[in-house]
């Protein structure tokens, strides 16, 4: 006898896609209004609400006690809660950290590409993911000038990963596996990978150091810089190798060198060719690696790539996030290859459930052996749409455009020289400035201070030789020549009203 179906709850109304259609177009109108009310600067871009402020406004302990709200309350309650406690990174005012910009295309695209909800973990699960991917990391390695090893045709590939940070958790287990891939036995493995050393500058971000402490590399070196006559801070091929002598004489096993091509701090770029071809470099086969996350991106524009050759012809990694000034938002950093074999040796965990013969008959990239998770959202698909709808130049034109108006910002604040000092040249879209002589940095500190309190921008500090420096890094797309003007105008404004002491 057949068995019967048990009792069974209603089919949830909240599934239904025409209903989704009619909210769909309320959620883009929301979405297109927001845009236009920053455009309109009709808020400061920095919020003024105190740590707590959602409690009081989103009964915390309970779920909703009865679901179907209606979409537009829903909207209305993102209004008026979330709304007010965000940092609009997108706000022509934005000046803090780096650029987190966003183009339409890449935002219809993710849309898409989430309505699809393809978690193209290997080849099967999403051809089409798997395949896209293969696609427009290729594009993006031709488009910034990458060598053809570094492409899905030669010996690497790219890969989106969600960030920098991961991709270099990705990198440093690749190298530990490449390092340790000398060794016979798992005691000697074991042994060595305690010994294993990462190099990095003083100036890095700090994701390379915390990939070292996720995967247990405990020798991490932090290699001093010093001014150059050009203002740039690198790390020198010189002080690595003296740090790489000191280690192999106490029985360490250099690993990894993190190069920097624009730092967070204050845009600082490494010394790549000689660092190349120090003899510890290649007698140990050091895993060399470039976060370019920020100022990669200027490879896209055939002029300012020169400097970055060195490093693209001789590093086995690298990155450059596609969030910021690729407008990919978050959750595209491209991380490149030379060499995809340590890659797939260490992240490259299966399962029979994942058997098949694509996969066994070496047909297909599974991209879940570039990464650290199993399911991964189709991040191709911003990439494709943004690249077919802006194109490469669209992304060239911002970068020009803020190389441009950065240029002009430190000029316009060098003239104000009774009130500011530049320590920094301007940096690709980055200019650095502090108030002038003031040698403790109180006076600069108060500057920073009023300026946040006040919000009528939003800038963040650094720090250069223990003193403090304003950074502003442009961000929005829309700058202007005027915009930057009235910065300064403003600037100064405020840099008056500092006590001339505290
Ligand atoms: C130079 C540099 N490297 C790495 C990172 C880390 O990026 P993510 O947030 O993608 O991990 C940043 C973040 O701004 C950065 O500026």
């Amino acid at each position: 006898m057949k068995p019967g179906c048990p009792p069974l709850p209603p089919i949830p109304e909240a599934m239904d896609w025409e209903k989704f259609r009619e909210n769909g177009h309320k959620v883009v109108d929301f979405i297109a209004d927001y845009y236009q009310s920053l455009k309109e600067r009709k808020m400061p871009p920095q919020s003024a609400v105190e740590p707590g402020y959602l409690k009081q406004l989103i009964p915390q302990k309970e779920a909703p006690p009865q679901p179907g709200a209606s979409f537009e309350s829903i909207l209305q309650s993102i209004q008026s809660s979330i709304i007010p406690g965000m940092t609009h990174w997108q706000h022509p005012d934005f000046y803090a950290w780096f650029p987190a910009q966003l183009s339409p295309a890449a935002l219809l695209g993710d849309t898409v590409a989430s309505s699809l909800n393809q978690p193209g973990f290997n080849w099967m699960a999403s051809p089409a993911a798997s395949e896209l991917e293969v696609i427009v990391t290729d594009w993006l390695a031709r488009a910034l000038g990458l060598p053809p090893a570094m492409t899905w045709e030669g010996t690497g590939g790219g890969v989106l990963q969600p960030s920098a940070s991961e991709a270099a958790v990705v990198a440093l287990l690749a190298a530990k596996n490449r390092s340790l891939d000398r060794f016979q036995t798992e005691v000697e493995k074991q042994d060595a990978s305690n010994k294993l050393v990462c190099y990095v500058s003083e100036q890095a971000h700090f994701c390379t150091e915390k990939a070292a402490r996720i995967l247990s590399i405990w020798h991490v070196r932090h290699i001093k810089t010093q001014r150059t006559a050009d203002g740039n801070y690198p790390m020198l091929a010189a002080d690595v190798a003296a740090a790489m002598e000191a280690d192999v004489k106490a029985g360490l096993i250099p690993c990894f060198i993190g190069e920097n091509y624009g730092t967070t701090g204050i845009c600082a770029t490494d010394d790549f060719e000689r660092i190349a071809q120090l003899p510890l470099v290649k007698e140990y086969n050091v895993w060399l690696n470039l976060d370019a996350a920020y100022a990669g991106a200027v490879a896209v524009c055939p002029e300012m790539r020169a400097p970055l050759q060195p490093a693209f012809d001789t590093v086995d990694s690298l990155w450059v996030n596609g969030s910021k000034w690729f407008s990919l938002m978050t959750n595209a950093s491209f991380q490149f290859f030379r060499d995809r074999r340590y890659v797939v040796q260490s992240l490259s965990a299966t399962g029979e459930y994942l058997a098949n013969k694509y996969t066994a008959g070496s047909m297909v990239v599974d991209f879940k052996d570039y990464h650290l998770g199993l399911g991964r959202p189709f991040r191709a698909l911003k990439v494709y749409t943004t690249l077919q709808f802006m194109g490469i130049e669209g992304i060239q034109a911002t970068i020009r455009r803020h190389c441009g108006l950065a240029q002009y910002l430190h000029h316009l604040l060098a003239a104000h020289a009774d009130v500011f000092e530049l320590p920094l040249p301007a940096k690709f879209g980055l200019v650095c400035f502090r108030l002038a002589n003031d040698e403790d940095s109180k006076r600069t500190n108060k500057l920073l201070e009023m300026l946040q309190d006040e919000r009528r921008i939003m800038l963040v500090h650094s720090e250069l030789e223990g003193r403090t420096i304003l950074r502003i890094a442009l961000a929005y797309p829309g700058l202007t020549g005027e915009d930057m003007e009235e910065l300064v105008d403003y600037l100064v404004k405020k840099g008056q009203e500092v006590p001339s002491s505290l």
